[in-house]
Formats: structure tokens, C-alpha cells, sequence
């Protein structure tokens, strides 16, 4: 490694930066977490059973820039890395995936960037999700922040796809890759049959018992 590459990983390391990365997940996850709490009472069940977050590793960051062509040092990968802060919001139905955009697009504090809508067109490895680029205000700083929001029918495939065959380099995984592609739209079928039997007792006026917050460590 160069010693470009070596100093741009150390300030990455900066506990500094990251914290500020940090920060700007735990603002959308508690931005999250309230407006699951206001729909459930709303609606009789929540539009999130699960939300995590991650600050990329100064080295995965290194790794996008090289890929990319872009150039070495903090300022272009503030400007070029919009993944550096990552929530992943992970929803029961496939509206609530986009009622859900929406309500954070109209957010007051934060500021819409981009958004790439994966599940209207997947991605040709089968990938679903939509991914929201915001803006959120940490301090005095507006900082990035992709927000993957899908289906738990969507995580489940993106999360094994991901072990095995987007991260495995220099094999030919092309046999698989069909196969992969193939669940992809059988989960597609799978969410919206879900959707059509929510509807379907929503319209019968089945009433849904709104979800209680669970006491810590139970399920
Ligand atoms: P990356 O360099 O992969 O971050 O791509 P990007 O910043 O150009 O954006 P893109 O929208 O393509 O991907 C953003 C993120 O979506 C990735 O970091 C992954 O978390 C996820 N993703 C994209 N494509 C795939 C895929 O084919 N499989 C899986 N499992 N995840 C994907
Ligand atoms: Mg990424």
C-alpha cells in the first residue's frame, strides 16, 4: 500500500470523523424508531421489524475509492462516498418500504439527495431494495447517509447473496448467479402475495391489534 493510501486510512481512523458518521446513523435510527411507534398506533402493526446501522471500515471506504477511480484524499471521500454512514431499515410489507421513503423524503430536518429504487428495476444480480440518499444535520455539518430500505423477504436473499457471491472475487459463479437471480423473483411474488392478504383482510375490516413494545430480550 501507498503511503497516500496508508494517510488516508489513517485519518479515517480518526475517531473524530467516524464519530460524526456515528452520529448521523443514530439520528436516522431514533427518527426511524419513532415514526415505526407512530404508525403501529396508527395502524395496528409497525412498518419496521428490524433497523441496524454500520459506519463503513477505513479500508472497505479505501477499497470503493481505488474501484472507483476516485481521487486519494478526505475532501473527495466526504464528496464521493455516499455509504459512509448505512441504515438499513427492514419493513413487513412492500408499501410500507415506500410510505416509509416518503415519510423521511418529507422530513423537515433532512435533506433529500437521491434515491435509486432497485425494486422497480432489481439490479441484474437480483438485488431489490430502495436506497434513500439524505443529508442529516450533525453539529453544524450536513452529513451523508444511505438509508437500504426492503422487505424481510429482500434482506433475506441480499444477505445471503452477499456472503456468497458479491464479496467472493475471481471465481466464476455464473451458474449460481442464475439461481440467484431465479429466488429473486420468486421473493418477488412472495411480497406482493403478502401485500394482497394484508389488503385483503384490511378490506374485510379486520382490525389489528397494534404491536406491544416488547420488554427487553423477549420475542
Ligand atoms: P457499492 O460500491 O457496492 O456500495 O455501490 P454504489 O455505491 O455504486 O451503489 P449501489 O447502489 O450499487 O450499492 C449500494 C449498496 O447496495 C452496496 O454497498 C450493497 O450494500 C448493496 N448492493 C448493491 N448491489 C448488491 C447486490 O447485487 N447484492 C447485494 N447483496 N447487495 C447489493
Ligand atoms: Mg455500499
Amino acid at each position: 500500500m501507498g503511503n497516500i493510501q496508508k494517510e488516508l486510512i489513517q485519518e479515517m481512523e480518526d475517531p473524530k470523523f467516524r464519530e460524526k458518521y456515528e452520529n448521523a446513523c443514530l439520528i436516522v435510527r431514533s427518527k426511524l424508531e419513532e415514526v415505526n411507534y407512530e404508525i403501529s398506533q396508527q395502524k395496528g402493526w409497525d412498518y419496521m421489524n428490524d433497523i441496524s446501522y454500520r459506519v463503513k471500515t477505513p479500508q472497505s471506504c479505501l477499497k470503493k475509492m481505488v474501484k472507483k477511480g476516485y481521487p486519494l484524499n478526505m475532501e473527495s471521500a466526504k464528496e464521493h462516498l455516499n455509504d459512509i454512514a448505512g441504515v438499513r431499515a427492514v419493513c413487513y410489507f412492500l408499501d410500507d418500504v415506500y410510505q416509509l421513503a416518503d415519510i423521511l423524503i418529507q422530513y423537515e430536518s433532512f435533506t433529500f439527495i437521491k434515491m435509486k429504487d432497485y425494486i422497480k428495476k432489481p439490479k441484474s444480480s437480483g438485488y431489490q431494495s430502495l436506497h434513500l440518499i439524505l443529508a442529516v444535520p450533525v453539529g453544524e455539518e450536513q452529513v451523508k447517509v444511505e438509508i437500504q430500505i426492503r422487505t424481510q423477504a429482500m434482506d433475506f436473499w441480499s444477505d445471503i447473496e452477499h456472503r456468497f457471491i458479491y464479496k467472493t472475487e475471481n471465481q466464476d459463479l455464473s451458474e449460481y448467479e442464475e439461481e440467484f437471480i431465479k429466488v429473486s423473483k420468486s421473493l418477488k411474488k412472495i411480497d406482493k402475495q403478502m401485500l394482497k392478504i394484508r389488503r385483503k383482510m384490511q378490506e374485510s375490516g379486520i382490525e389489528f391489534a397494534s404491536p406491544q413494545v416488547p420488554d427487553k430480550g423477549s420475542y
